[in-house]
């Protein structure tokens, strides 16, 4: 007789991605389980599982031991095309997450070199423009390249999606005698209230996030009215034939680097609904210092 069965359960408490990878991961390890995969966006479990071996109550356990808890199904279940959306954003975010952290130990000798050389100048201006206190915001801090020019009497908050990215975040901030406030979390899902900050910064980030327009709509939403977003970002050429080369090559450096290099992030932030802008262009257009002031 065949045993298999399959179940979702609803899951409260994920906060990144890496909660999800975690829940699948245990699930996976539990004996009578087959498959399992969890979706942090639709908060929720799957699991197909050899129900001679194990059952709801194991499964729901194996979960809670974890710290997080197994709800009563919710009547906002989502609609099938919405929940497989969500699983595909899922799905995207676990694989930008896991290339950061395989990146994490070479991540600041390659700014080192090459074109990371020529961004200092421009990191450096970007956040000379940022107010000199008050609350600042900056997304996908990476291992914290940033942090050396924060200003000194701003009230630092950084977030990333990776956990090796933000551990080296963590060791430069204490090297520099700095307080940040660093947290893993993903940009297109910002854990904080609307006009929470005076200035949102983001260098080199939304080449990777998988929904950039839907991240840089939270970047708005977390601004308060009068506040800075300056952003920084290599994209794509305007020059039709460059354009076309950096399209064939993108997916060989995302699979190396973890960032796209023919992103339209100027035209991304306009989707988003952010207005009025000033971009000012380098190297030939191909990296871009976008400014905008919340009205
Ligand atoms: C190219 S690195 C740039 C790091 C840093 N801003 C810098 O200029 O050196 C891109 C960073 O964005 C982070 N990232 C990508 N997708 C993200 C997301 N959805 N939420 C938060 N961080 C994300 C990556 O983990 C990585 O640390």
């Amino acid at each position: 007789m065949n045993g298999t069965a399959k179940t979702t359960l609803p899951v409260d408490g994920m906060s990144c991605s890496a909660c999800a990878a975690k829940i699948e991961k245990a699930l996976r390890n539990t004996p009578g389980v087959i498959a399992a995969r969890a979706s942090l966006s639709a908060g929720r479990a799957s699991v197909e599982y050899d129900s001679r071996r194990v059952g709801l109550p194991q499964l729901a356990e194996v979960v809670q031991s974890l710290g997080y808890q197994v709800v009563e199904d919710r009547h906002d279940a989502p609609a099938p095309a919405a929940a497989a959306e969500r699983d595909d954003v899922d799905r995207a975010n676990r694989t930008v997450h896991d290339r950061y952290n395989r990146v994490a130990r070479f991540y600041d000798f390659e700014q080192s070199i090459g074109m990371g050389l020529f961004f200092r100048r421009l990191r450096r201006e970007l956040w000379e423009r940022a107010p000199q206190r008050g609350r600042i915001l900056e997304i996908g801090v990476g291992t914290g390249i940033n942090m050396k020019h924060y200003p000194e009497f701003a009230e630092m908050t950084a977030v990333d999606i990776s956990e090796r990215m933000l551990a080296r975040a963590t060791k430069r901030a204490e090297k520099l005698g700095r307080r940040v406030d660093l947290r893993q979390m993903d940009a297109q899902e910002l854990g904080f209230p609307d006009g929470t900050f005076d200035a949102v910064l983001a260098t080199c980030v939304f080449c990777s996030v998988p929904d950039p327009v839907q991240g840089l709509r939270e970047a708005w939403r977390v601004l308060r009215p009068g506040g800075r977003l300056l952003l920084l970002d290599h994209v794509r050429s305007d020059n039709p034939v460059l354009g076309k080369l950096m399209d064939w090559f993108n997916p060989i450096v995302v699979r190396m680097e973890g960032a796209n290099i023919n992103r339209r992030t100027e035209e991304n932030v306009r989707a988003a609904g952010i207005a009025p802008i000033e971009v000012s262009r380098h190297w030939l257009g191909l990296v871009r210092v976008i400014e905008a002031t919340k009205p």
